[in-house]
C-alpha cells in the first residue's frame, strides 16, 4: 500500500483557475482533419539554410536589379515577416480559450512556416543587398527613392500591427479566420504565379516551398472554417464582409496595386514603386506583370467570393478587379488582419 495522505473529510478540491487561461492542461480533439494536417507539416518541414544559395550570387545582377529584387522582399516582408509574430499571438489566445488541441498546433505550425518565410526574405537581402531593408545610405535618386518607399511601407505595417493586436482578441473565430483565409489565398495564388515565373533556381526552389506552406495554411483556414461558419450570426457575416474588402486593400500592395482606403503613402510613392518592382521583374525573380497580377487576383477574389456566399456572406465591392458586390467604405487599421 503507497503511503499516502488522505485527509479526513477527503481532498480539497483545486480552486478554479479565472478563464482566458492557458491552464488547465487539456488535448481535447475535435477535428481529426486538422490533427493529420499538422501531421502533415512536420513531414513538410524544410529549411531555408539549405536552398542553393551559392547559386544566387550578386554579380550575376546589376545594381539597379539587385535593388529591385531587394525592394521586393521588403514588401514582401511587410507580409510575410510579420507571420511569426502575428500567429504566435494568435496561437497564444487559441492556448488561452482552450480551442481544440489541434487548432493549437496549426497555429504553432504556421508560426513556425511564416519564421521559415521571414528568413527567405532576410537571406535573399542580405546576400543581395547588405544592411538592406532600410540599414543602408542611398548613393543616387532611385536608391533614395527605394529606401524612403520601404520606409513608408513599414510605417503602414507598424499601423496593421497596432491595429491587429488590439483587435485580435476582440474579433469571434469565424471572423478571425475568414481575414487569415484571404491572406493564405493570396499568398498561394503570389507564390504560385512566382515560382512558374522565375528561371532563378534559388527563388524557385524558395517559392515552390514556400506556396506548398501557404496551401497548406489555406487548408488549415478552410477546415477551421467549415466548422465555424454554420450558425452565423447577421452581424458576424457583416463584419466578415468587411473583412473581405479590408484583406483585399491589404494584400493588394504585394500582389497587385495598393488601392486607396487605408495606406498612408505620400502622392510619388506608387510611381516609384513600379519602377522599383520593374527592375525586380526584369532581374529574372518571376515577378509578373501588372495584367498578369490583377489577372490572378481576381480569380483568387472570385474563389473567395463563391466560398462565403455559399454561406451567406455576402461579398464587398471591388471595383478595381471589377468585381461587383456590397459596398465597404473607409477601413481602419483595426480591420486590417490577414497575414501571409
Ligand atoms: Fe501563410
Ligand atoms: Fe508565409
Amino acid at each position: 500500500m503507497a503511503d499516502l495522505t488522505i485527509p479526513e473529510g477527503g481532498f480539497w478540491p483545486a480552486p478554479e483557475i479565472p478563464q482566458p487561461n492557458i491552464y488547465p492542461m487539456e488535448w481535447h480533439v475535435e477535428t481529426e482533419k486538422l490533427a493529420a494536417i499538422y501531421e502533415k507539416s512536420k513531414r513538410e518541414l524544410w529549411n531555408p539554410a539549405d536552398l542553393p544559395w551559392d547559386g544566387l550570387d550578386p554579380a550575376d545582377f546589376t545594381r539597379e536589379q539587385r535593388l529591385g529584387i531587394m525592394y521586393w522582399f521588403a514588401v514582401l516582408a511587410n507580409f510575410d515577416a510579420s507571420g511569426p509574430a502575428v500567429f504566435a499571438r494568435a496561437t497564444i489566445q487559441a492556448f488561452e480559450k482552450h480551442e481544440e488541441d489541434p487548432v493549437r498546433k496549426c497555429f504553432f505550425s504556421i508560426t513556425r512556416d511564416e519564421m521559415n518565410h521571414e528568413e527567405c526574405c532576410q537571406r535573399t537581402i542580405a546576400k543581395l543587398w547588405p544592411g538592406g531593408p532600410l540599414d543602408w545610405t542611398p548613393s543616387d535618386d532611385l536608391e533614395s527613392a527605394a529606401h524612403n518607399n520601404i520606409g513608408w511601407l513599414y510605417h503602414n505595417g507598424g499601423r496593421y500591427w497596432n491595429g491587429y493586436t488590439s483587435a485580435v482578441g476582440k474579433y469571434s473565430l469565424p471572423v478571425l479566420f475568414t481575414s487569415f483565409m484571404m491572406g493564405e489565398m493570396a499568398a498561394s495564388t503570389l507564390f504560385r504565379g512566382m515560382s512558374s515565373g522565375t528561371k532563378h533556381p534559388v527563388f524557385s526552389e524558395m517559392f515552390k516551398r514556400i506556396g506548398r506552406d501557404e496551401a497548406r495554411h489555406l487548408q488549415i483556414c478552410m477546415t477551421i472554417l467549415e466548422n465555424e461558419w454554420p450558425g452565423l450570426t447577421d452581424e458576424t457575416r457583416a463584419l466578415i464582409t468587411r473583412q473581405l474588402r479590408a484583406g483585399f486593400v491589404f494584400l493588394s500592395m504585394i500582389l497587385w496595386e495598393p488601392p486607396e482606403g487605408f495606406w498612408e503613402l505620400p502622392p510619388y510613392f506608387l510611381k516609384n514603386h513600379l519602377v522599383l518592382m520593374d527592375l525586380a521583374r526584369q532581374a529574372g525573380l518571376g515577378v509578373l506583370s501588372s495584367k498578369e497580377q490583377a489577372q490572378n487576383w481576381r480569380v483568387a477574389m472570385a474563389h473567395i467570393r463563391a466560398i462565403v456566399e455559399r454561406w451567406g456572406i455576402a461579398f464587398p465591392a471591388i471595383p478595381e478587379l471589377n468585381l461587383e458586390g456590397v459596398h465597404v467604405d473607409f477601413i481602419d487599421p483595426e480591420e486590417i488582419i490577414p497575414v501571409f
